[in-house]
């Protein structure tokens, strides 16, 4: 019988894990569960003679992969997988896999309970700003950038985005202005939301010199990942222009410096929240826990992330 382990420090909602249970009980496999585990070794113990895990971005790295002597198929319930060592992975012949756009919406929802809550000065009573009218930035038109780009014309703001790998016309069809650099996206627009990936070409990417192009009253909203800021240009940023506001889902390493120094101008969530709802829950955990039966079943390696 085949073994699947679901580890989630942050766990899925209960409902999430009743659903991926059907799943993996209908295929006659056993389910096990590690949520809120408190040490790396406990996920280590874990894995050890499971054939399948499900993470979300708890860390997969080698001293993981190196303990789990059964496991062939690992699955990120999410979009980003920096979080496992695909090189590790290949080398081991297990296959890796990620969830596309099944968390997207909760995502993009989030980018803007932050963006009302930090321009309405986090509902202090002082008199905030409306998006109605205001430019959006999409920097990197996925899953995520989709939806958001879709709320915000809702919200009444022209909506603008910056995609090297998206057709101009994709963009266009979504009412959505393609901008041909990345430099005229953070010129251009008043707000930026995030949403690359972390990876060699983006860790600390968000730096001075382009946030420095952004108009007065800018808002940098990151739901993506706290690594593709360079965290002391930005906090350079922050001392010269007052008018500069950064909202992120997660806390920067130097948040301390934020709280000594940007009282009102940032927001950080306690932890990352953009995926945390029931509805993205379900579909991103039933969606590996199938992933994972269909590759079993089939030989389906569609989704896989690692060659
Ligand atoms: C993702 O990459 O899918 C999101 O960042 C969600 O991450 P989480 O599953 O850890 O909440």
């Amino acid at each position: 019988m085949k073994r699947v382990l679901v580890a989630t420090e942050k766990p899925f909602s209960k409902m999430a894990v009743d659903q991926i249970r059907k799943v993996v009980d209908e295929a006659g496999y056993e389910l096990r569960l590690l949520e809120k585990y408190k040490s790396p070794s406990d996920l280590l113990a874990a894995v050890a003679d499971v054939d399948a895990l499900i993470v979300r971005s708890d860390k997969i790295d080698c001293n993981v992969l190196e303990s789990a002597k059964n496991l062939k198929i690992v699955v990120r319930a999410g979009a980003g997988y920096d979080n496992l060592d695909l090189v590790t992975c290949s080398s081991k012949n297990i296959v890796a896999m990620n969830t596309p756009g099944q968390n997207s919406n909760a995502v993009a929802e989030l980018v803007f309970g932050m963006l009302v809550y930090g321009i309405r000065k986090q509902y202090t009573g002082a008199a905030g700003t409306e998006l109605r009218g205001k430019s959006l930035g999409i920097h990197a038109y996925g899953n995520v950038g989709y939806y958001v780009g879709k709320i915000a014309h809702g919200f009444g703001m022209k909506v603008y985005a910056y995609d090297p790998y998206v057709s101009a016309d994709r963009m266009q069809s979504h009412g959505v202005e393609p901008v041909n650099s990345i430099e005229e996206l953070y010129r251009t627009c008043e707000v930026v939301s995030l949403h690359i990936p972390a990876n060699a070409s983006t860790v600390n990417s968000i730096n001075k010199s382009l946030l420095s192009l952004m108009p007065k009253g800018a808002v940098l909203v990151n739901t993506a990942r706290k690594e593709v800021i360079n965290e002391a240009e930005l906090v350079e940023v922050m001392n010269e222009r007052p008018d500069f506001i950064y909202l992120s889902d997660i806390a920067p390493d130097n948040a301390d410096v934020f709280k000594q120094q940007f009282g009102g101008r940032y927001f950080f969530t306690p932890k990352k929240m953009g995926a945390q709802t029931d509805e993205a829950n379900i579909n991103a955990g039933v969606a590996a826990a199938r992933q994972i039966v269909s590759f079993f079943t089939s030989g389906d390696e569609t989704f896989r992330v690692n060659r």
